[in-house]
């Protein structure tokens, strides 16, 4: 069984992000981004209390809310437990993020390949007929003032 609470320790959080091949993060950033999150859960396999999912969303607690680090451990996908984490992800916007008659923009940066998963929950892929792609970059601090 999995359960559900809202707390993760760096080394869990590393680790779930290696099993997705993203950047690992270092103590300082661990420590200063986390408690920021509006939103957070982890999912424990209940029998050895192993984190094995997480969610969490940052925004600026007004019109934005932007949806990252979705992670289910490869051997727990597929068994609802994704689903599990966007629908109280969803259920915080609509019952806790935004007042009545407001309208809130909620985005994520889909994986490849994964975006159906969140299209089940509402969310459209862009680039599409009325907008553009959404963008990013990776910046690693070589030296820091340097400008690569
Ligand atoms: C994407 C991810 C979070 C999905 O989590 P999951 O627990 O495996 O998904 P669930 O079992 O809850 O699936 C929910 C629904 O989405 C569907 N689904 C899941 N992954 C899918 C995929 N890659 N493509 C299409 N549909 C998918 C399921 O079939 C299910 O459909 P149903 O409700 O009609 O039965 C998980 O595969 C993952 O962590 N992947 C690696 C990291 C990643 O890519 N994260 C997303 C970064 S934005």
């Amino acid at each position: 069984m999995i359960t559900f609470d809202k707390t993760i320790s760096l080394e869990e959080y590393n680790h779930l992000r290696s099993l997705v091949d993203w950047y690992q993060v270092s103590e300082r950033q661990f420590i200063t981004s986390i408690p920021k999150s509006i939103f957070i859960t982890v999912g424990r396999d209940s029998e050895t209390g192993k984190a094995v999912s997480m969610a969490r969303a940052v925004g600026d607690g007004g019109y934005h809310l932007l949806v990252v680090d979705v992670i289910v451990h490869p051997d727990y996908q597929r068994q609802g437990i994704g689903k599990q984490m966007i629908s109280q992800l969803m259920d915080f916007v609509h019952t806790s993020y935004i007042e009545e008659g407001e309208t809130t923009m909620v985005s994520l940066l889909s994986a490849k390949d994964k975006e159906p998963f969140y299209e089940k929950f509402g969310f459209f892929r862009r680039p599409n007929d009325e907008r553009g792609a959404g963008m990013s970059q990776f910046y690693t601090q070589t030296v820091k003032g340097e400008i690569q």
